[in-house]
């Protein structure tokens, strides 16, 4: 594996970053993670949000972006490439983001996803990847998404 540089996220790479998103969006016959309209969220969001991508090779292979609560921080989103996942670099990205939240003195990151009762395959590997960097379920919401999914609140407590 090449070496994987983690950068702030910038105007320039923020498109570049959306363009990896668009490779995550559900097609018609498979299954995959983002929907069209998260899509365009997205782009509204991307940018006035901050975050950071991850480079390989000078092309960018995974963003995450974060909004800043109370006492903590939310992980808005995060995506790597398909072709490179399973490498390392989206627990690198939360692992920059935990650094950041230690430096503001932040308790707690959460983030929202599909709830484990309604996620499909894909969604179970997202939910088992935040499970292994050491968030925990705390509270389904339900009818979330678009009134008719379940979603989860997880949250990884930091130690300060
Ligand atoms: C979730 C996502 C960002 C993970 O990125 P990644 O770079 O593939 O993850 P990593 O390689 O850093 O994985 C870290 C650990 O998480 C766990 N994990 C990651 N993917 C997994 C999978 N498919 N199945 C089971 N465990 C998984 C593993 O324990 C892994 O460590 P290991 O490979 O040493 O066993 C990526 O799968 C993705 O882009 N998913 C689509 C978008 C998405 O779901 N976004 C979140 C919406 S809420």
């Amino acid at each position: 594996m090449d070496k994987i540089i983690i950068k702030n996220m910038d105007q320039i790479n923020l498109k570049q970053a959306l363009k990896v998103a668009e490779t995550l969006v559900h097609k018609k016959e498979e299954s995959k993670w983002f929907d069209p309209e998260a899509i365009e969220t997205m782009e509204k969001e991307f940018p006035n949000q901050r975050g950071y991508v991850a480079i390989v090779n000078d092309n960018v292979v995974g963003f995450i972006t974060y909004k800043i609560k109370e006492e903590g921080l939310e992980l808005s989103w995060i995506g790597v490439l398909e072709k490179y996942h399973r490498k390392g670099i989206g627990k690198k990205l939360v692992e920059k983001l935990i650094l950041y939240a230690k430096e503001k003195k932040c308790k707690y990151i959460d983030v929202e996803t599909v709830a484990p009762h309604h996620a499909d395959e894909n969604y179970g590997r997202t939910i088992a990847f935040y499970k292994k960097i050491g968030f925990k379920e705390r509270l389904i919401l339900e009818k979330a998404d678009k009134g008719i999914w379940d979603m989860v609140s997880m949250r990884l407590e930091l130690k300060l």
